[in-house]
């Protein structure tokens, strides 16, 4: 497969000098899901961002940041984060031999999302304080040092996450919903700058609904001001103060779309469902969009029969400690062939 920036590239800010750097990013699977779809009574589709070498949508900005940073001679990056952007940053500048610096709220990431800003190398530094301040903190000393931030304040990461909505309108067309699980609210702008270039060329006919789930303890932009503590199981989006609110709260004015907010009970009982019903095993913050899908539902807000988008940003596997909380332990069993079939007729 050709590489993202290569198979983009008359869209991207690409000069002679850019560095196409990859590790595989982007190309991932749109996969239709017939069984929630049916109980939902609309055309469901899943674009499984968790199959990015990282295991995240981070890899799709990242690489293009990345590359620029190199081209601008940048020696080294630095970011905030959940724990996503910091195993994508940590692994595009391994890849570039550059140095990452990654500040992480102190016991707040998800622990395979620390295991891979640690085999990647980069300086990880667990900070007494959420992402927010984390953030703000990275924003003020990045210049000082000669570092450049690849948060989404980058403008090149949030370019390269237009490459998620492109691929959706290359093989389906525009849908007529495309739900995101929001946070710092960057994705959910890049989606809808991705789909308003492919209309502006006349590849779409019209930009999709776009509408962003936020989890309740942490749902600034469904509230309409920051949350000074925010609180949720989904870490990913534990974000009370989003640097692209504004950006991000015209996409959805801009293509009647909405914001809305999902409990935790919510997002674990759908990444269950996505689990059981389709195969897919996607973290709890991707999970916030079928729980929002579900409770749109309930309320009647959810037209029948139309096309459903929804964004699944990252891998589940990098949060195994979240499934002890739905799921029973294994059963230890002796290795006797009667027992084993006890257990197997058994259950
Ligand atoms: N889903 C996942 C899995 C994420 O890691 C993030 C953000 C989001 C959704 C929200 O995206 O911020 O563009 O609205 N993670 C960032 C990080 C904050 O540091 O990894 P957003």
């Amino acid at each position: 497969m050709v590489c993202l920036l290569k198979r983009y590239a008359e869209f991207f800010p690409l000069t002679p000098n850019t560095p196409l750097l990859s590790i595989g990013e982007g190309n991932t699977p749109l996969v239709e899901l017939c069984n929630l779809g049916a109980k939902l009574e609309i055309e469901l589709f899943a674009k499984f961002e968790g199959l990015n070498p990282t295991g995240s949508f981070k890899d799709r900005g990242m690489v293009l940041a990345v590359s620029k940073a190199v081209e601008e001679g940048s020696s080294g990056i630095i970011c905030a984060s959940t724990g996503n952007t910091s195993a994508s940053a940590a692994a595009y500048a391994a890849k570039a031999g550059i140095k990452c610096h990654v500040i992480l709220p102190s016991g707040k990431v998800a622990k395979g999302k620390l295991a891979q800003a640690l085999i990647y190398d980069a300086n990880v530094l667990a900070l007494r304080g959420n992402f927010d301040v984390a953030l703000e903190m990275v924003r003020k000393i990045a210049d000082n040092l000669g570092l450049k931030i690849v948060n989404s304040v980058n403008p090149y990461r949030l370019w390269g996450q237009r490459s998620g909505a492109w691929e959706v309108c290359d093989e389906i067309g525009a849908p007529d919903w495309c739900v995101l699980p929001v946070g710092n609210a960057g994705n959910i702008t890049a989606y809808w700058t991705g789909f308003f270039q492919y209309m502006k060329k006349g590849l779409i006919g019209s930009i999709p609904k776009m509408v962003g789930i936020q989890a309740q303890g942490a749902a600034p932009l469904v509230k309409g001001f920051p949350v000074p503590e925010p609180e949720t199981i989904a870490t990913a989006i534990r974000i009370g103060n989003p640097v692209n609110a504004k950006k991000a709260l015209a996409a959805a004015r801009n293509s009647n779309g909405m914001f809305l907010s999902v409990s935790d009970e919510e997002i674990l009982n759908a990444q269950k469902e996505l689990a059981r019903k389709e195969g897919i095993f996607a973290e709890p913050a991707s999970c916030a969009t079928l729980a929002g899908l579900y409770k749109l539902k309930k309320e009647g807000k959810l037209p029948k029969n139309i096309r459903v988008v929804m964004v699944l940003t990252g891998n589940g596997l990098k949060d195994p400690q979240i499934v002890d909380r739905v799921t029973s332990s294994p059963r230890e069993i002796e290795a006797k062939y009667d027992v084993l079939k006890e257990a197997i007729l058994s259950c």
